[in-house]
């Protein structure tokens, strides 16, 4: 059974190792780390996920990025990944642990705003629609790279207001650690 900690009570190196071996070496050139350079993951809503044994099995990250519209308006929201498994110990339910954690914590309000900033990921439709992920409303959106369209994907308690068209980059907010 996974034991959830904040992301920022592991060493760091660690974490990287875990990226390294879920995604790859070269996993710092993809497009959704493009999508929020230059900004630090949010501590309230990013944890690791800790074996039975305390080992680091897993771990979230969520960003403060934006999704700025042809006027030059900003939208915040927040950007769910990596989220990262150990090879070798997927499918034990670590990722649904850490997935409800950082979405729990969204949901019941972690900045004291008036409702959840909507929340985006470049993430596979069949694993992430179970918490309300979808690809409909990304249709126009853009990234500062290359990707699958059918794979950015969105949660929104509030679709209706999302805005049509933009392009998705790192936010500076006052949400910031
Ligand atoms: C994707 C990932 C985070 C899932 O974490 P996990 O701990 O292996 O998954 P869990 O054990 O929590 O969940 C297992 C469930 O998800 C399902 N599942 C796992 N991967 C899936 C996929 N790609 N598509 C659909 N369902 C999937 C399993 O069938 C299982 O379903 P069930 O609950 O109905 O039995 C993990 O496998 C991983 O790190 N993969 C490599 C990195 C990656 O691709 N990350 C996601 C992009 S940010």
């Amino acid at each position: 059974m996974a034991t959830l900690v904040p992301l920022s009570a592991i060493d760091s190196t660690l974490v990287e190792q875990l990226l390294d071996a879920a995604f790859g070496n070269d996993r710092h050139a993809r497009t959704a780390y493009r999508m929020r350079l230059g900004v630090e993951p949010l501590d309230a809503l990013s944890f690791a996920a800790l074996d039975d044994e305390d080992y680091l099995a897993g771990s979230i990250q969520l960003w403060p990025v934006a999704l700025t519209d042809p006027k030059g308006r900003a939208h915040p929201m927040l950007m769910v990944g990596p989220v990262a498994v150990m090879p070798g110990r997927q499918g034990e339910g670590f990722g649904k642990a850490l997935m409800m954690a950082s979405l729990g914590a969204v949901d019941a309000g972690f900045d004291h705003g008036a409702a959840p900033l909507p929340q985006v990921m470049i993430g596979d439709p069949n694993y992430y629609a179970r918490w309300g992920f979808v690809s409909d409303h990304t249709g126009d959106w853009h990234c500062p790279g290359p990707f699958e369209r059918h794979r950015l994907l969105v949660r929104s308690a509030n679709p209706a207001v999302l805005p049509t068209h933009g392009m998705l980059g790192p936010w500076h907010s006052p949400l910031a650690n």
